[in-house]
């Protein structure tokens, strides 16, 4: 059997995505742990830190039967010149599965090209797609939507920086059909290569995708997305990046043009005053935390998608 990865949401099919929410959805309903992983562990490598991901793929791990094993590259060999070819050959023989979150994501490629077992993209500078994957069953639960085709009644605004988080939101939206209007500064919009290859699926999907540094076009969002300014590896962009993203800010001049249902989203963590501000969080605290929730049943939902 040809082993599956999960790299990039460009790796599912929507079907996937489908029957990922939908068991997504099942296990919310169901507190009682697994034993479905018994005698099995999933490495966690991290080159940046984490919450989140971290956090909710162990529990997740936990909660179906096995052992997550934290593995800091820092602490590991790799920190002295290990190649990636050799590391991901050697955890290979000890796990059975392993999430990473590292900055290149072709050192993510590299790994999962010589690793025999399952690799999950747990972030790169280029996608997050286990985020997105939560961030839909948010969508889909908050606007109370059922099934997956009636997600693109929903206008959906990502304002702020086109990083790794919009990159994997412009790439489920156009694999499902979806209507997405991303908004950021002209200096840090979707990159070429990245908005061809949406739309390419996008004019098989008819997904609406709309990229643009005009911020009137959050007008009737049904949700707000925005993510931080300065994502961890790009520090030194800082004090450039705040005085750019200050017209993208999500505030309340901002939910003003939006839809009466509109809810607010944000993969955290935050900056609060800068992308967000403490108003705006406070009030759309239920979404946003519900979001963070959802990470735990999407985890589990990807790992019996592939572990199993
Ligand atoms: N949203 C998210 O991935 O959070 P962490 O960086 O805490 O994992
Ligand atoms: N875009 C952010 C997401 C953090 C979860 C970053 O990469 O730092």
């Amino acid at each position: 059997m040809v082993k599956k990865n999960l790299l990039s949401i460009y790796d599912l099919s929507k079907k996937e995505i489908k029957a990922l929410l939908n068991k997504a959805a099942e296990l919310k309903g169901k507190r009682k742990p697994l034993s479905v992983f018994k005698g099995k562990t999933l490495g966690l490598l991290l080159e940046k830190p984490s919450t989140r991901t971290m956090v909710s793929f162990a529990v997740a791990m936990a909660q179906l039967g096995g052992t997550p094993i934290f593995l800091n590259t820092e602490k590991m060999q790799r920190s002295r010149g290990e190649s990636i070819r050799d590391t991901a050959m050697v955890l290979s023989r000890y796990l059975d599965g392993l999430m990473i979150r590292a900055f290149k994501h072709s050192n993510l490629e590299e790994f999962a090209k010589y690793s025999t077992i399952p690799v999950i993209n747990g972030l790169t500078d280029d996608e997050h797609p286990c985020q997105i994957l939560a961030d839909i069953m948010t969508i889909m639960e908050f606007h109370r939507i059922k099934i997956i085709e009636s997600l693109k009644n929903v206008k959906i605004v990502y304002t702020g920086d086109s990083n790794n988080v919009a990159n994997s939101l412009l790439a489920i939206s156009a694999i499902l059909g979806l209507n997405l209007t991303v908004i950021s500064p002209r200096e840090y919009l979707t990159k070429k290569e990245v908005l061809n290859k949406a739309l390419k699926y996008a004019s098989s999907t008819n997904a609406k995708i709309n990229v643009t540094s005009d911020i009137s076009a959050a007008k009737d969002a049904d949700v707000i997305y925005t993510d931080v300014w300065t994502s961890m590896g790009f520090e030194s962009e800082q004090e450039r990046r705040k005085n750019l993203f200050a017209p993208y800010q999500v505030n309340s001049k901002l939910l003003k043009k939006a839809s009466s249902r509109c809810i607010v989203l944000h993969c955290l963590p935050s900056v609060r005053g800068e992308e967000i501000t403490t108003d705006i969080m406070d009030k759309y605290e239920n979404s946003i935390f519900t979001e963070a929730e959802n990470r735990l049943y999407v985890q589990k939902a990807v790992l019996l998608h592939l572990l199993k």
